[in-house]
């Protein structure tokens, strides 16, 4: 089947999770963290997913934003920074506006003016993804942001994936799935989508039981794997 839907995660593929902490570094109020703010952002990330994937396995389902605090909450322990109130207001506030990866506006163009569905499909809380859509100005190049608080848990869950069919009515075969992050581009492979990673670092292929269909530095290229 042609594809007919593009559909995007949204934390570190269409907005930069880095950012958050890459701007509190650069104001002189978070000079702490001016040298060490990677570090955070990783901590930060790492963390965050975690506690998404333990709290899907245990049945233990809270929204993103509260896991997004309480891996920010474990990161600023570990970093000695939790005497900082203010940074982690800063550092939550700036979460909410992440810019999108400089490609985006004109990627998602190209696939709407191609005539093809596209949507975001993200762990995030429907307020957040509201936030970081509209801060990015990209709310119009999106048929729909999908949610996993409509299932009630995080992905990898396959009901989560399961949203995209309920949504557009379309086969799994008729969906490209875009994603920054290796294990949902691998799951949304065994769920049947036919998958891009988004590989920005150069890291390895996760060993996982299936494997992306694709793999991409940015951006740019999925009109093309969308058969425009
Ligand atoms: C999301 C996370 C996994 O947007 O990045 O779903």
């Amino acid at each position: 089947m042609p594809i007919t839907t593009c559909v995007f995660d949204a934390y570190g593929t269409l907005f930069d999770v880095a950012a958050a902490a890459r701007e509190a570094a650069a104001e002189p109020a978070f000079a702490a963290i001016a040298e060490t703010w990677p570090e955070l952002a990783e901590h930060w990330r790492l963390k965050q997913l975690q506690y998404s994937w333990l709290r899907a396995v245990t049945g233990a389902h809270d929204d993103f934003w509260q896991v997004t605090q309480e891996g920010l909450d474990w990161t600023l322990e570990k970093m000695n920074l939790a005497d900082d109130p203010a940074l982690r207001t800063r550092l939550l506030a700036l979460y909410w506006e992440l810019r999108a990866y400089d490609e985006v506006p004109a990627m998602l163009r190209a696939l709407k003016d191609g005539g093809l569905n596209t949507a975001i499909l993200s762990n995030g809380a429907p307020a957040m993804l509201d936030g970081a859509v509209q801060s990015a100005g990209i709310g119009d190049l999106l048929d729909v942001s999908l949610s996993v608080e409509s299932v009630g848990v995080f992905k990898p869950h396959a009901s989560v994936y399961d949203l995209v069919g309920e949504h557009f009515g379309c086969a799994k075969d008729e969906v490209l799935f875009v994603s920054s992050n290796g294990w949902d581009a691998a799951a949304a492979t065994g769920y049947g989508f036919t998958t891009a990673w988004v590989n920005r670092g150069g890291d390895p292929v996760d060993r996982l039981p299936w494997k992306p269909a694709h793999q991409l530095r940015e951006l740019s290229g999925i009109p093309a794997l969308a058969g425009l």
